[in-house]
């Protein structure tokens, strides 16, 4: 489907006008004579887009706008504005309208405009579709946003190994949500109403770790001046998180492997062993096996972790996760800077789907908030998304022909007109040469056109005969 529309308008030649421009669109169209029956047929049935006349007798195009507003927060209104109007455009900018156009309006720029917003509107609500999913088991895979089958079966493992007390090590590239797995498992385990505790055993020096992991007493090193509970201790009954398992050292790894196969320990500087019920969970973007292999990391510890293993695959291999990760991102971010709800733009949007993502789930993130913060309007472009985050813009698409009545809807309108037309005359001369078997000449007479013109036109739309595969005969040569 390519998305309801609604037309309203007093004035009956615009509204056919409207109806068959967009009817010719794909679009299912309805059209009403005054704002009263617009309010009645949005009653009775869903519209992505309104575009409504501002001026109208009886219920005004604001007074309609500020009611569809309460009816179907979802639905874009575009108003169009006459001459003398633009004040009450401004106030209805204000009271939530997508955008608006002053009459007359150019056919060209309004298909385009009602393109994009059609765009978006069918992405926010599959976007809010899923929102209503993922919330119906709301905290199950701690707020997860995810649509890809390769998610689905993380979420399955995630399902089956939650209820027991194994010990899951979950693999991954940095920023691909290992934590929030982490946090899932415990949420969806019999220790949920326990405490979940994160470690990063890369962060400290060995002494450190060792400290943060298992406590100290009192004077055990320079520096310990009062006894300290660790990790282990914090997480009894609960989930202990050992992030970055593979950066530890070797002695600490000994100690930390006795711990959970005894389920004792003792603080630094301690002899008195500590019994403590937890479930260890550990995570890692490291190479594991060839560290094993090179002796850098205890293969005893590597067996111990490893009886459930789980790998989140990076994000350029689910593709499908980005846009409902970035439309979920784009809405957070908005409230929490508490700035105007802002969009992307359809390209930005697929240049977003495209990008690498080589940071994952975080370095989308990131780029969504820096755009929100940054962008100059509400709808954020490709630049203001990808520029400044060291990922690469996508070049453009290669430009297809248009479908016979339309153009990308991602070009602005001068842009596409050109493009539209420089398509339209390729076709023109390449027909006009076909159906004259490869005769420049004869197919410049069959144009209407002086045989220089027609030349002079395929040279700089790069058009030769031969590669049109036919057989020039004496005058194409010239
Ligand atoms: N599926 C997802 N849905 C929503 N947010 C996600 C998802 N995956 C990751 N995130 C977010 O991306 C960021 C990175 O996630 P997380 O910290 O879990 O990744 P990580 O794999 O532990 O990264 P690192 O290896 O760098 O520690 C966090 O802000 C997290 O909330
Ligand atoms: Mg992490």
């Amino acid at each position: 489907m390519k998305g309801r529309l609604l037309i309203v308008d007093d004035e009956r030649s615009i509204r056919f006008a409207l109806d068959g421009l967009f009817r010719k669109e794909g679009y299912e169209v309805e059209t009403a004579e005054s704002g009263e029956q617009a309010l009645d047929k949005v009653r009775a049935g869903m519209f992505h887009v309104i575009i409504t006349d501002l001026s109208m007798k009886g219920i005004s195009g604001l007074d309609l706008l500020r009611a569809v507003r309460e009816l179907d927060p979802a639905c874009a209104v575009l108003m169009i504005t006459a001459y003398g109007t633009q004040r009450i455009a401004v106030e209805a900018m204000k009271a939530g309208a997508e955008d608006y156009l002053p009459k007359p309006f150019d056919n060209d720029e309004l298909r385009i405009k009602v393109r994009n917003v059609m765009e978006k509107q069918l992405l926010r609500r599959a976007y809010n579709k899923l929102v209503e999913q993922v919330n119906l088991d709301s905290g199950r895979f701690a707020g997860m946003i995810a649509k890809s089958r390769a998610m689905m079966r993380v979420f399955e493992t995630i399902d089956k190994v939650a209820p027991t007390d194994v010990t899951v090590l979950i693999r991954g590239e940095s920023g691909t949500g290992k934590e929030l797995v982490a946090r899932a498992i415990h949420a969806r385990s019999a220790r949920a109403n326990r405490s979940f505790v994160a470690v990063n055993c890369a962060s400290f020096a060995r002494e450190l770790v060792e400290s943060e992991l298992f406590g100290h007493e009192k004077g055990a090193f320079t520096g310990a001046v009062a006894r300290r509970e660790g990790k282990f201790e914090a997480a009894d009954g609960g989930t202990l998180f050992l992030d970055e398992i593979g950066d530890m050292s070797l002695e600490t790894e000994a100690k930390l492997l006795r711990a959970i196969q005894e389920k004792r320990f003792e603080r630094v500087g301690g002899n008195q062993p500590l019994a403590v019920d937890v479930r260890i969970i550990a995570a890692t973007n490291q190479d594991l096996e060839a560290m094993v292999a090179g002796g850098r990391f205890r293969e005893d510890l590597y067996y111990r972790i490893k009886v459930v293993e789980l790998r989140i695959p990076p994000l350029r291999e689910r593709p499908e996760d980005i846009a409902p990760l970035a439309m979920h991102f784009l809405e957070e971010a908005c409230k929490s800077f508490g700035t105007a709800r802002k969009s992307l733009s359809p390209e930005a949007m697929r240049s977003c789907v495209a990008n690498p993502w080589r940071g994952n789930v975080r370095s989308l993130r990131a780029a969504i908030e820096q755009a929100v913060i940054l962008s100059a309007g509400n709808e954020i472009t490709a630049e203001e998304l990808l520029g400044g985050v060291g990922e690469q813009i996508p070049p453009r698409p290669e430009y297809s022909a248009p479908s016979s009545d339309g153009t990308p809807a991602e070009l602005k309108f001068r842009e596409a007109k050109e493009r539209f037309v420089a398509q339209w005359e390729r076709d023109f001369i390449i027909g006009a040469l076909k159906a004259t078997g490869g005769n420049i000449s004869r197919a410049a007479e069959r144009a209407g056109m002086y045989r220089q013109s027609f030349q002079q036109k395929m040279r700089e739309l790069g058009i030769s005969v031969a590669e049109l595969g036919l057989k020039p005969d004496d005058d194409s040569a010239a």
